[in-house]
């Protein structure tokens, strides 16, 4: 049996003080998990949807890493298992890894440190925080990738962010086969545009507006709970034999 939303186990959400991660949070917790909400630099914001989490009847707890560089990757995954082992009673039941940034440069202007942050954060953190607590996600529950229709579109731009989510489609598959005896689910999700900070610069003017509109068969951009529905479906039962699968959430973005 898989055990959701019985307000007994734990989801960790990476990137969970803004946009995207924000809304996969606030859903996971409406569905009935205690949640993990991992943050960086917005500790104002992570603890605002904290108390967001609260007031819908179940708990948070905030965990803040720097998924720059290995060494803030390891910290992070050591505070995660120290939270964990004081709260043994609830297992961890979904890892939902969200946090990630594009490189601002394009192809011809990245240097060595940019390549290495941008892999870092998208690559190398789910990469090692699925690692180091796939024991502590108990037999039935599931890792989700956020990941990106980048992979499908190509945007010469967005060279290096885009091959980072290349890398995570490739391992939702594998590591999908890899759990698949402990019937430990493996999705990605790829959005499209979507409505966050990391979109608002050109997105919120008149010219961004019918770029989306464009792109998209829907003719418009998505909101972050139009993902955040999405994780909540794959976190659950209802999605009790899909695994391995990178579901494309760009609003038939390029058909
Ligand atoms: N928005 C889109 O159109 C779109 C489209 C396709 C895919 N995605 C993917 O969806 C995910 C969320 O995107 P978003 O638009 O919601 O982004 P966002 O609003 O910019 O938020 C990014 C989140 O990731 C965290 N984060 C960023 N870099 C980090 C690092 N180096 N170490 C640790 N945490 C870091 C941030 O933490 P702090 O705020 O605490 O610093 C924040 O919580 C990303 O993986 C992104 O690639 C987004």
């Amino acid at each position: 049996m898989i055990k959701t939303g019985t307000k007994t186990n734990y989801a960790l959400v990476t990137g969970a003080s803004r946009g995207i991660g924000k809304a996969i949070a606030i859903q996971l917790a409406k569905d009935g998990f205690h949640l993990l909400l991992h943050y960086n630099h917005n500790k104002e914001k992570v603890w605002k949807v904290k108390e967001e989490i609260h007031a819908l009847g179940t708990s948070a707890e905030v965990i803040q890493g720097d998924f720059n560089s290995s060494e803030g990757i390891q910290s992070f995954i050591d505070r995660v298992k120290d939270v964990l082992s004081q709260h043994s009673s609830m297992p961890l039941h979904t890892i939902v890894h969200n946090a990630g940034h594009a490189s601002s440069n394009g192809f011809g202007e990245v240097d060595y440190d940019e390549f290495d942050q941008v892999f870092n954060a998208n690559v190398k953190a789910p990469y090692f925080i699925s690692q180091a607590l796939v024991n502590h996600v108990q037999d039935g529950g599931t890792i989700i990738h956020i990941s990106s229709g980048v992979t499908r579109i190509a945007f010469p731009h967005m060279m290096v962010y885009s091959m980072t989510k290349g890398a995570i489609n490739t391992m939702t598959f594998t590591l999908a086969k890899a759990l698949g005896p402990r019937n430990i689910r493996v999705h990605g999700v790829m959005p499209g545009i979507i409505d966050t900070d990391a979109t608002a610069s050109w997105l919120h003017t008149e010219q961004g507006q019918e770029n989306a509109k464009q792109m998209s068969a829907l003719e418009r951009e998505g909101q972050p709970k139009e993902i955040a529905n999405v994780v909540s479906f794959l976190a659950g039962e209802k999605a009790s034999f899909i695994t391995g699968h990178n579901i494309d959430v760009t609003g038939g973005s390029h058909l």
